[in-house]
């Protein structure tokens, strides 16, 4: 059942990344591993999609429903989860039908798949996308693409807690930012929501500019603060947005693999090229630059996404 699901609080471990150019520079890294939660329900997706399940609960839904591509790393860990606590999924997909180890995995799961053409993806932002699918399939609960919006944010936030708890572990009595990859903004938007204003959050921005990451970020933190009727035209001095997509969301290079490979074999991490490789390269290229001063410390989230490697050949 999906209450079971909310008494799941599994809890990342902190851990020093260790790394010769951050050695070098005197620029200390914590790396949160949310790829180590679980085996199967991995990463930034499980704090993204929490809020939501709290939600589908309140509103007495028995299961869920949600989209992505075929490879999604969302959309795996929804049905993983459903499988784990033993409530029906339902999957939308982008394209046509085709079998990558995440359907495959999907399938397994239990999920039930609905491959809706381009044409048909590109229609999930439209009034009245969901009524068909909520007149199929009453008792689910729709989640946008991803796990986005305020509800995925705030499930996010919740890592600000689980680091503080873990910081003198590390023998740290504080930090000074945070550092992860932005693919839609929402996990970033979730620790600005946390440290309002305390710490800078730094994302490394896995799509180009023109995804819309910053407005994704603004909409998220004006639908947090219209209560307070507050709403902000641009994003906060804490939110530093650089860009890691070397040129195109999922577009890799020799340079990117031949890094990935290399860090992993100096700090036992694993990394995948979507996300958490082009935001360890990202900071790579700041701390070479200068940008952070010696005995800086940050926290670089590891957002997951290893089960994505698997059709790559990684
Ligand atoms: C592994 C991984 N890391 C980072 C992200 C980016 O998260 P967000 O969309 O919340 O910015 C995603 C998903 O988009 C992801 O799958």
């Amino acid at each position: 059942m999906m209450l079971d699901a909310l008494g799941w609080q599994p809890t990342a471990p902190l851990e020093r990344l260790n790394l010769p150019w951050l050695q070098n520079a005197g620029v200390e890294v914590a790396i949160l591993r949310l790829d180590l939660i679980d085996a199967l329900i991995s990463g930034n997706k499980w704090f993204k999609l929490s809020e939501h399940l709290s939600l589908a609960v309140d509103s007495g839904a028995e299961g869920l429903i949600s989209l992505g591509g075929a490879h999604s790393n969302h959309l795996h860990a929804l049905a993983a989860t459903g499988k784990r606590f033993g409530f029906p999924t339902v999957g939308l997909l982008r394209g046509h039908a085709q079998q990558t180890p995440t359907v495959l995995d999907l399938q397994a799961f239990g999920m039930q798949l609905h491959w809706l053409g381009y044409a048909g993806y590109r229609e999930r932002h439209a009034a009245g996308f969901w009524l068909p699918w909520q007149a199929r399939y009453p008792g689910l609960y729709p989640i946008a693409e991803g796990g986005g919006g305020l509800a995925g944010a705030l499930g996010c936030g919740r890592l600000r807690a689980m680091l503080d708890a873990q910081l003198a572990h590390l023998g740290w009595d504080d930090y000074h930012g945070w550092w992860l990859a932005a693919g839609t903004g929402t996990t970033l938007a979730g620790l600005l929501l946390a440290e309002a204003g305390a710490r800078p959050v730094y994302g490394a921005m896995a799509v180009p500019e023109d995804h819309g990451v910053a407005q994704n970020i603004i909409a998220v933190l004006n639908e947090a603060s219209c209560a307070h009727a507050d709403v902000k035209p641009c994003l906060p001095p804490g939110c530093v947005l650089l860009d890691a997509s070397r040129g195109a969301f999922a577009r890799t290079d020799a340079a990117l693999l031949d890094f990935i490979a290399a860090s992993e074999a100096q700090c036992g991490v694993p990394l995948e090229p979507l996300y958490t490789g082009k935001a360890l390269l990202a900071l790579q290229d700041e701390v070479l630059a200068g940008r952070f001063a010696p005995c800086t410390r940050l926290v670089f989230v590891h957002t997951g996404g290893l089960q994505g490697r698997r059709a790559m050949g990684l």
